[in-house]
């Protein structure tokens, strides 16, 4: 996929949202719901996604390290649109289909608990499994405790400890893998 492609994608699920609330709204469910979508990154988001990291990422990319990740051709980035807000986190992957590895995953501090982290994870999934990819591979640090009820939520599986594989604070790192079978039909 070319970078005009990926530039060009991303607005009409927050209309098509939109829509969604207002129409609870009409047949009288409760418009504070909290609707948010799950969409490929554009060129646009650049600058929001690497805000996010900013705030709410121990290990934050700068807004350059964003875009340079995000017009890879191995990459695959999904964010997490909040109508009226705008983007409350994203989600990375590298691919070498079948295989690959989630770069980072944050979602903002404010908006945490909410099972946002772990729709995001399982939207990137999807999407890589589009792409060929079956097989998820992760690291992270046994500290984390949200991050690896996500990942357990998921059905990712413990398979060993890399020594020393986190700096500032140094600690070890927990790997986990996800896979998945990728069914062919003829339709
Ligand atoms: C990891 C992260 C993306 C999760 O996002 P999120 O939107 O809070 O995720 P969810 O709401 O889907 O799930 C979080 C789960 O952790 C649980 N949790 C939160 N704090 C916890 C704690 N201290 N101990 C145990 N579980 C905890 C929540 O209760 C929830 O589980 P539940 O659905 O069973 O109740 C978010 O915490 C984050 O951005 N962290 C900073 C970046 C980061 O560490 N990324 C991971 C790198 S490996």
């Amino acid at each position: 996929m070319s970078s005009e492609e990926r530039g060009d994608r991303g607005t009409d699920l927050t209309d098509s949202l939109l829509r969604q609330q207002d129409s609870l709204h009409k047949n009288g469910s409760a418009r504070t719901v909290p609707l948010t979508c799950s969409r490929e990154m554009s060129l646009k988001d650049t600058a929001a996604v690497a805000a996010i990291g900013a705030h709410s990422s121990q290990s934050p990319w700068d807004e350059k390290s964003v875009l340079t990740y995000f017009l890879r051709e191995d990459t695959l980035f999904v964010v997490e649109e909040e109508p009226g807000t705008g983007l409350i986190g994203f989600a990375a992957l590298l691919m070498t289909p079948p295989e690959s590895d989630v770069l980072d995953i944050v979602v903002e501090e404010s908006r945490r608990g909410r099972g946002i982290g772990t729709k995001l994870l399982d939207a990137l999934c999807d999407q890589a499994l589009l792409r060929g990819v079956d097989t998820v591979f992760l690291e992270v640090r046994p500290s984390n405790a949200p991050a690896r009820r996500v990942y357990e939520k998921l059905g990712f599986e413990e398979t060993g400890i890399r020594k020393n594989y986190y700096t500032d604070p140094a600690e070890d790192a927990i790997t986990m893998v996800r896979r998945r079978n990728i069914i062919f039909t003829n339709r």
